[in-house]
């Protein structure tokens, strides 16, 4: 994801002809609610309660009642989220946990870590989530979870999931970094699984001032001993049930991901508005057979955004195309998991999984955010029409 340090000075919007503007604008989010995280952060330091303590226990809470999950469990980070959830259930060594290889590396990276072997399972070309029928021809007397993605925001076919789990008594661990907010059948994603597993890196819908995670479960005592597990196995201090970790939600990140959760669902609305517009737009310029633009997904599934990402059979001269008239555009992901160096010890050759192979050479993502000028969408699809008016056929050939 785009970094706000990766960002630079820039100006915030430029709607003037080719002049370079941000992928993603933190800034103007941050004008909107500069008094209330100010007055927020405030707080803490007159407090001089930075670890854990009240503000994490009711950020915890309120996340919690915001999805219908029973606990939630604040940790440093959406990787150390998924660590956590694989060490509550004694993952690791000889276990397998099943997953994709078109994902941000922290997904198979944490089954890795805990000592695990990840399987990778292709990918839905239209979706770019795990494809669930073909979970089960991955399952081993091995394998102790499934740990799908709900990748840019669109949730995963859950209940086919959930069923193939069930059958094989296999835990859930949802990885839904990207996904806050989302619903699957009007139920929020990462209260379907075991585990719910969020990131609140600062690019994410709901994102902190640095570093933060937070696991969902309905399970009391899975909420234990995630609590235990973020600090060294303990529940009482200097004792210690069992080997943990540090992972705490610092109390800084706690009370501006307040503040800012009182906005989600207003951010999450401007986010769709900015997709359907992006849809309306393509479909006006006589694009949606040349490129291919995320569709409208059933009404089973809300997709918040987080990414807006479509494809191109000539996805990287697009990318450089829309860079000649300022228009920023991310890859993600260039490369699939299992391909990457730090996997080359599972032995996958390319081709393996043909799908994720494919998205990962075709899939560009555009700028959108709840506060995305429409001057700046307008430039986003003129240049790409731009692109196609010289003779690119795309998907139409
Ligand atoms: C799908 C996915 N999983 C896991 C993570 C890891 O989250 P974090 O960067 O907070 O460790 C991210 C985010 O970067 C992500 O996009």
């Amino acid at each position: 994801m785009s970094t706000p340090a990766a960002r630079g000075n820039q100006p915030a919007s430029n709607p003037s002809t080719n002049a370079p503007f941000d992928f993603l604008d933190l800034r103007a989010q941050f004008a909107t609610i500069r008094d209330e995280v100010m007055q927020a952060v405030n707080k803490v330091f007159e407090s001089q309660q930075f670890i854990l303590g009240s503000e994490v226990k009711q950020l915890e809470d309120e996340v919690a009642a915001k999805l219908g999950a029973k606990f939630a469990v604040g940790c440093g980070s959406g990787t150390d989220a998924l660590i956590l959830a694989l060490l509550a259930e004694e993952i690791g060594e000889g276990d397998e946990v099943i997953t994709t290889p078109f994902t941000f590396v922290a997904t198979a990276g944490s089954i890795a870590y805990v000592g695990a072997k990840p399987v990778f399972v292709d990918v839905d070309a239209v979706t770019f989530n795990i494809h669930p029928e073909l979970i089960a021809a991955a399952i081993t007397p091995r394998t102790r979870a499934i740990l799908p993605v709900h990748l840019f925001g669109l949730p995963s076919d859950l209940d086919p999931i959930l069923e193939v789990a069930r059958k094989h008594e296999l835990i859930v661990i949802e990885d839904a970094a990207q996904a806050i907010g989302s619903h699957y059948g009007g139920k929020s994603i990462g209260t379907f699984g075991q585990y719910g597993c969020f990131s609140f890196f600062p690019s994410k819908n709901l994102g902190a001032a640095g570093d933060a995670g937070l696991i969902t479960t309905n399970d009391g005592k899975l909420a234990e001993r995630l609590q235990m597990l973020r600090v060294h196995g303990s529940r009482k201090r200097y004792y210690h049930e069992m080997i943990g970790t540090n992972s705490r939600l610092h109390a800084l990140q706690a009370a501006v991901l307040r503040v800012k959760l009182r906005h989600l669902d207003a951010w999450q609305k401007g986010r769709q508005e900015r997709a359907e517009r992006y849809r309306r737009l393509f479909e006006q310029a006589g694009l949606s057979d040349v490129i291919r633009v995320p569709s409208r997904p059933p009404a089973k599934y809300e997709h918040v955004y987080h990414q807006f990402t479509i494809r191109s059979p000539r996805r990287d001269e697009l990318k450089a195309f829309l860079q000649t008239r300022g228009v920023p555009s991310e890859i993600y992901y260039p490369l699939c998991l299992h391909l990457q160096e730090a996997f080359a010890y599972l032995g996958l050759p390319e081709g393996s999984f043909p799908e994720a192979e494919k998205a990962s050479r075709e899939v560009l993502s555009l700028p959108i955010y709840p506060e995305l000028p429409d001057a700046l969408q307008d430039r986003v699809v003129g240049a790409i029409a731009e692109f196609c008016k010289h003779g690119d056929r795309g998907y139409r050939a």
